[in-house]
């Protein structure tokens, strides 16, 4: 038997399941990684720009630089990745069992293409907030007039996700840890699994006797018991037709 079948098989068997994501999933939807070669912008390295610190030195090309990437994440459209992850909760869930997806994206390109037990580690770019009141916005589908842009109560608006050196929101590290404890499989897409607390995950899986599968072209950091080398685009489709059945990975009507 293979790595794939054995995935296939664990798929079968798990009587739950939780998926960890990065942003390797969305990169077949045109969406840029983190640490890939073409994450850089206008010569800015995008860790340095994700902090408060950036913010603070130069709220104008922060802005910029997210209202950019909230516009590109709502051009962008579910990839078939994003697509067989919504297949597999729709078939784990008819059939009892356990199901989380876990992303470290900020995109919603999971919930658009239909997937509901979702937690959000990082927030999410298509909403802002004041960054003095902490007052949220969902700002229409153009461009900012002005960067930074005015916020209701008096200070910029800023996108409500984590920057490095902020903390995650506690409820949604809570549900994914909560997890750990009833997930027999683990499966790791696309991630560089080096940003904690979210790579943590991978050791707490593992140490509470999850087997932990990764789907991505290159070995991440994680340690996992099996690497499956391929894009998610192209493995998460086949591991879900396999384990349940030919054309299970299309969209819900
Ligand atoms: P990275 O940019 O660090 O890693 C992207 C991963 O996706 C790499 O391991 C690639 O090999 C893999 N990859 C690329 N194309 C893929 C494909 N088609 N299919 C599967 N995998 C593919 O992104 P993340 O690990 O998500 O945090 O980064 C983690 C966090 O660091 C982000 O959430 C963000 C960032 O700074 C914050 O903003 C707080």
């Amino acid at each position: 038997m293979d790595d794939l079948e054995r995935v296939v098989t664990a798929l079968r068997e798990a009587r739950g399941v939780v998926v960890l994501t990065g942003a390797g999933v969305s990169a077949e939807s045109g969406l840029r990684t983190f640490r890939g070669p073409d994450g850089w912008w206008r010569g800015h390295d995008p860790l340095r720009l994700a902090t408060p610190e950036a913010f603070a030195a130069d709220p104008a090309l922060v802005s910029e630089w997210y209202d950019e990437r909230r516009l590109g994440a709502l051009a962008a459209h579910p990839n078939p990745a994003h697509i067989a992850l919504a297949a597999l909760e729709r078939h784990l869930v008819a059939a009892g069992r356990r199901f989380l997806l876990v992303t470290q994206n900020v995109d919603g390109l999971h919930r658009r293409a239909g997937s509901r037990a979702v937690v959000e580690l990082h927030g999410t770019i298509t909403v802002w907030r004041d960054h003095r009141s902490g007052r949220r916005v969902t700002p229409p589908a153009t461009p900012f007039a002005s960067h930074p842009q005015p916020g209701p109560d008096g200070g910029h608006l800023r996108p409500d996700v984590v920057w490095f050196g902020e903390a995650l929101p506690s409820a949604a590290l809570a549900e994914a840890e909560a997890a750990l404890g009833w997930c027999d499989l683990f499966v790791v897409v696309g991630t560089s699994a080096v940003v904690y607390p979210a790579a943590g995950l991978i050791e707490g899986a593992a140490a509470q006797g999850a087997r932990c599968v990764e789907v991505n072209p290159e070995p991440s950091a994680a340690n996992v018991h099996t690497r499956l080398v391929g894009r998610a685009g192209d493995l998460l489709p086949r591991l879900v037709a396999r384990a349940f059945g030919a054309g299970s990975s299309s969209t819900q009507a």
